[in-house]
């Protein structure tokens, strides 16, 4: 079988890049991180790829005129890697129509929340607010509204009496670092496939529970 190519996009800390490059090392997948794209200059994620020899390319998205002109460099810099998914691992773009359609079925985020309960940012804070005693993770496909697509899975996590932001969002990130690797390894296991915008088991009798219950 080919090895599947991933292309990890990060902006900051890149927690989760991590857990996806060590999930694909330890558990010996058959794909290889082939590149990590950065869209701010000096981050802690790209520094911790280039320390693993992952080939990082960093764009800053200061350079570019609008969204149009950074996306188009995107797609520049993403399509000579060959990449089968373009995985947003915290890259806190908002990305145009052209680049969505274009990594169709190949565009892959991760959200603090349940969605389609708290899209956007601050998610934590929201949580918090509303009161809702349980919170997690969404790994879903990117389309053009924001924080929507078809979901592929969730992490639930409690919110426990004492909560502030950082216990809960350590929390949150903590069911991350399992989440992502659960789906990005049914898809290079080829378990999983999303044709049209459309998640599915490629052996029903293969399938997985699409959720986790993360109470660490
Ligand atoms: C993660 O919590 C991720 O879900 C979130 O940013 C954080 C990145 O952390 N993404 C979004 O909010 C996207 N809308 P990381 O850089 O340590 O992976």
């Amino acid at each position: 079988m080919l090895r599947k190519r991933l292309v990890i996009l990060i902006s900051g800390r890149g927690s989760n890049m991590a857990a996806l490059v060590r999930a694909c090392r330890d558990q010996a997948w058959p794909a290889d991180v082939v590149g990590v794209v950065a869209s701010r200059p000096g981050s802690a994620g790209a520094a911790w790829a280039r320390e693993q020899g992952l080939p990082v390319i960093e764009l800053d998205h200061r350079a570019y005129p609008d969204r149009a002109a950074f996306d188009a460099a995107l797609i520049a810099a993403i399509d000579p890697l060959k990449p089968d998914w373009v995985v947003l691992a915290g890259f806190m773009r908002v990305l145009t129509p052209v680049f969505v359609a274009h990594y169709a079925d190949r565009l892959i985020n991760i959200h603090p929340s349940l969605l389609p309960a708290f899209p956007g940012v601050t998610t934590h804070r929201q949580v918090l607010a509303a009161g809702v005693r349980v919170h997690g993770a969404t790994v879903h496909m990117v389309v053009n509204e924001v924080d929507s697509g078809r979901i592929l899975a969730q992490a639930v996590v409690p919110v426990r009496d004492g909560d502030d932001e950082t216990t809960l969002g350590e929390r949150v990130l903590r069911a991350e670092h399992r989440l992502y690797p659960m789906v990005i390894g049914w898809l290079v296991h080829d378990r999983m496939r999303v044709r049209g915008g459309e998640p599915a088991w490629r052996d029903p009798a293969d399938a997985a529970p699409r959720w986790l219950w993360c109470d660490e």
